[in-house]
């Protein structure tokens, strides 16, 4: 068996707030993604997913743990070596026109990546590969020319996605990438994620609160409460047989298409409680972890 692409361990960081109060934020987290493959990451807000992200991406450091990319140790990179880690590794954000500059042609965004790793040998060569960016995501290649308030927030969204195709990624962290669309739009998005990662077998590390989202594009979930994992595992067993009595209430707190069903659900309440000292990750049936 392949080496997952992806692996982490016992990851932690935390923040001293303005009160001097320490939030660990991330506190001893373990996963793994294979090549290709989605891990959906859910959670109350505030339980530390967006940080799970950014430690993963080296945006910041961690306090402790270890993270391997592709079979390097990449926790402790820095300078020349961080730099040449960045194509293959890139995020997706939450709202693309704060990540947008207003003022550039939305081509010149998508090509600033390819530029900076002299990725193309000249400018004619750089506007073709963007041309090609944006007919993969979805867009008109003769808009690569306008300026950001152009677009819809699904086509800034589909920019988003093909600037960080541009470096050929092999995963991509995408952090709430639908929830500033409109309803209508968010389901495109997703299958364009999945169209992409078919094509190209790039792996996801997907945050959502939308958890009918994160059932459908995601092979594994991770179900994160202040800072811990404390359910993991394939998508349906945690979907179809919850064991954590917090993922229990987050799934009953999910919206049902039936009507019916949707009238009847009875909504289950999750009172926080402190972990205990030795609560740890165990597997209930193959592949499926929960805190206890
Ligand atoms: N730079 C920072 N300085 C201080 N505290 C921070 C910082 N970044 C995150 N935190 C705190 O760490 C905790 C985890 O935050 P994080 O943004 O990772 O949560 P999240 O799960 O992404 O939440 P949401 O679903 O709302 O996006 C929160 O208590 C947050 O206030
Ligand atoms: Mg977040």
């Amino acid at each position: 068996m392949s080496p997952p692409l992806l692996e982490v361990d016992d990851l932690a960081r935390s923040y001293r707030g303005g009160d001097g109060h320490v939030v660990h934020a991330v506190d001893g987290v373990s996963f793994r993604i294979g090549a290709g493959e989605t891990l959906g990451l859910v959670g109350e807000s505030g339980s530390g997913k967006s940080t799970i992200g950014r430690l993963v991406l080296r945006l910041e450091q961690a306090d402790r743990g270890r993270i391997r990319f592709d079979g390097q140790e990449i926790g402790a990179l820095r300078g020349e070596a961080l730099r040449q880690l960045r194509p293959r590794l890139q995020m997706v954000f939450q709202d693309p026109f704060a990540s947008l500059n207003p003022r550039r042609r939305v081509g010149d965004s998508v090509a600033a990546g390819l530029r900076a790793h002299g990725l193309a040998p000249d400018a004619a060569a750089l506007r073709e590969q963007v041309a090609a960016l944006f007919r993969r995501v979805g867009l008109d290649p003769g808009h690569l020319d306008r300026h950001p308030h152009e677009f819809s927030g699904g086509q800034r969204q589909r920019i988003g996605i093909a600037r960080a195709l541009a470096l050929k990624p092999r995963l991509i962290v995408a952090d709430e990438p639908i929830t500033a669309l409109d309803v209508s739009i968010q389901a495109q998005i997703i299958n364009l994620f999945l169209e992409l990662q078919q094509d190209s077998g790039l792996s996801y590390l997907f945050i959502a609160h939308d958890l009918g989202m994160v059932r459908h594009l995601s092979h594994r979930v991770a179900v994160m409460l202040r800072g811990r994992i404390v359910e993991t595992g394939p998508t349906a067993a945690v979907f179809e047989d919850a064991r954590h009595p917090y993922t229990r209430a987050l799934l009953s707190a999910m919206p049902l298409p039936d009507p019916d069903l949707e009238a009847a659900r009875q909504r289950l309440t999750y009172t926080a409680a402190p972990f205990a000292p030795d609560a740890a990750l165990r597997e209930v049936t193959p592949g499926h972890w929960v805190l206890g």
